[in-house]
């Protein structure tokens, strides 16, 4: 994906926070960009703003944005160094799936994102995600896999909110998100982009 040339982060934020293309605008409080640098390596992918978030127009701020505030410090991943978003940025109404035409709609603000970062992998969690962007349909049977389209790495994992039901898969997401570091830290060691 090619990023327009005057397009920027803030433009888009601006443009989503005032967003009428889907019917996740009508009851939505505040709709959540995203959040994190443009220089990020990483970018973390979830499936929409759940109550929190919709609250303080932020990504993972309430409950599985605790879970994954903590697999990130595990990891040794700091999270002002990577860019946090999800596959539409309203709310759906009682935490409902998003349905394919709000993530049509939200996709190309997407799109346009990871044209701007370029990360070096792309963290999808959970399922929605997953879906979405790769058309798959099993974490449990991919996660803690890279899978390349179009010249992007993916990094599959599971949805941090799932371990809030099933502890056991704490301790997966925890290897994987450990996983994911060990993998950025070899990218860096063994590209040349970094010294050119
Ligand atoms: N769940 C998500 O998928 N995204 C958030 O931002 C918060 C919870
Ligand atoms: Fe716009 Fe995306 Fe919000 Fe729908 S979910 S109103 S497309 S920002």
């Amino acid at each position: 994906m090619v990023a327009q040339k005057h397009d920027s982060l803030e433009k888009i934020e601006a443009e989503v926070r005032g967003c009428p293309l889907c019917k996740l605008a009508r009851t939505r409080k505040n709709a959540v960009p995203g959040e994190g640098q443009l220089s990020a390596k990483i970018m973390f992918i979830g499936e929409a703003p759940g109550r929190s978030e919709d609250e303080k127009g932020r990504p993972f701020v309430g409950a599985a944005g605790r879970i994954l505030d903590n697999l990130l410090e595990k990891a040794g991943i700091e999270r002002s160094q990577v860019f946090i978003t999800n596959v539409v940025k309203c709310r759906p109404p009682d935490n409902r799936v998003p349905e394919e035409d709000e993530a049509a709609a939200c996709r190309p603000y997407l799109d346009r994102q990871i044209g701007l970062i370029r990360p070096k992998v792309i963290c999808i969690l959970g399922r929605t995600a997953y879906t979405s962007l790769l058309g798959g349909s099993s974490i449990t049977a991919n996660r803690g896999k890279i899978v390349e389209k179009a010249g992007q790495k993916y990094f599959l994992t599971f949805h941090p909110a799932a371990a809030i039901y099933n502890k056991s898969l704490l301790s997966a997401l925890e290897a994987d998100l450990k996983e994911l570091a060990k993998e950025m830290k070899n990218e860096g060691k063994s590209s040349m982009e970094d010294y050119l």
